[in-house]
């Protein structure tokens, strides 16, 4: 019988709960990536707040990445001690972080410009280069005291964009078949395993790009095999338009669950699942009944930084998230709602 609150161990990783913090954006970076004290501070009031494990907002793993405003950015040695002061903060809480990398789009300089350029018509060496982006991040990452690093191949970043066969139309070894367009991946996984040392190495791939053309649930399978037989330590299962609303608590949360259940059963790493999950019942039954090992969350979290504390307190407190995603528009990405509750 798996518990919400029961400890698991992972790769590399010592979890005291099965909740996880999923991937959220805060946007308070400075444009190289610096961090703000704003940014220690909501990490800080997360860790205290009760979940296993935090995995940090997407943090670009280059300079000239424009895609969105206030990304973390891990992409020069002389920002590690103020990543290092960020993972201090939140290992004081003894909560393990993983910080998300991402690339948001590639960009090409052209006489001190930056065009953004998709993966059809870049050249091999440039991908090599972001390939190496990753894996430099990912000794950063460990450097400055991660204990693990998440691959983002999801939501349309460039990652995803690449092993989609909506947009990857490449007639080279990385494009075509699932395992030429999934190469990135293995090889950016691949590098990272060798050039770091016990690091938690994830990823998080879309179910379904919802797009004409773009990944489907079968194809995204099939990536999932391939980098669990390369030996990814887990992997975290979302899907484009990740942020559903009209979540409903007992009614239609974990809209990612079907899916995210039949990659468990088909894989050996562990799976986590996000997505809509509100109560402590709903995503224990979950476990229960599939081969899941943890859930994430986000929303629930900028809503309640505390929820997982509250629900270990009370099984039966279900989060006050509504879904609005006003949150996406809001300074800071906080929750409309905080510092308004009335109970
Ligand atoms: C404000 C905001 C920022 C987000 N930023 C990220 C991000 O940096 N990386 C990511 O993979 N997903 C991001 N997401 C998506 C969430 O991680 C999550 O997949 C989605 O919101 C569904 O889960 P939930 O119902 O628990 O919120 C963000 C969501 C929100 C609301
Ligand atoms: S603004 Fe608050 S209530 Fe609305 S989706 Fe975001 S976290 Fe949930």
């Amino acid at each position: 019988m798996k518990k919400i609150f029961d400890p698991i161990q992972l790769n590399y990783l010592a979890v005291k709960n099965r909740l996880v913090r999923s991937a959220t954006w805060e946007g308070t970076a400075n444009p190289d990536g610096s961090v703000t004290e704003e940014a220690y501070e909501i990490y800080e009031e997360l860790a205290k707040g009760g979940v296993g494990a935090i995995i940090t907002g997407f943090t670009s793993v280059a300079l000239h990445d424009y895609y969105f405003d206030g990304m973390m950015r891990l992409c020069d040695d002389s920002l590690i001690p103020q990543y290092k002061k960020l993972t201090d903060i939140i290992h004081k809480e003894n909560v393990p972080v993983i910080t998300q990398l991402a690339l948001g789009a590639y960009y090409r300089e052209k006489n001190g410009r930056y065009m953004q350029v998709e993966p059809d018509d870049m050249t091999e060496e440039e991908i090599h280069y972001v390939i190496r982006q990753f894996i430099d991040a990912s000794i950063r990452a460990q450097k400055a005291g991660f204990d693990g690093v998440q691959i983002h191949a999801a939501h349309f970043f460039f990652l995803s964009r690449f092993i989609s066969p909506a947009v990857n139309h490449r007639k080279d070894a990385y494009g075509g078949t699932i395992k030429n367009r999934s190469r990135i991946l293995l090889q950016i996984m691949d590098g990272i395993r060798k050039e770091t040392e016990d690091l938690h190495i994830t990823v998080k791939i879309n179910s379904n790009d919802f797009t004409y053309g773009g990944l489907k649930e079968s194809e995204s399978l099939a990536i999932c095999k391939l980098l669990d037989q390369a030996g990814i330590d887990s992997i975290e299962v979302s899907g484009n338009g990740t942020s559903v609303g009209g979540i409903r608590p007992h009614v239609n949360e974990g809209y990612f669950a079907p899916f995210a259940a039949e990659v468990a059963y088909n894989v050996s790493c562990p799976v986590i699942v996000v997505g809509g999950f509100r109560s402590l019942d709903t995503m224990e039954d979950l476990l229960n009944k599939t081969k899941l090992e943890l859930i994430s969350l986000s929303r629930p979290l900028l809503r309640e930084p505390d929820l997982p504390n509250k629900m270990k307190a009370d099984p039966a407190v279900i989060s006050k998230c509504i879904s609005c995603n006003a949150c996406y528009s809001s300074p800071s990405h906080k929750c409309i709602f905080r510092g308004r509750d009335l109970s």
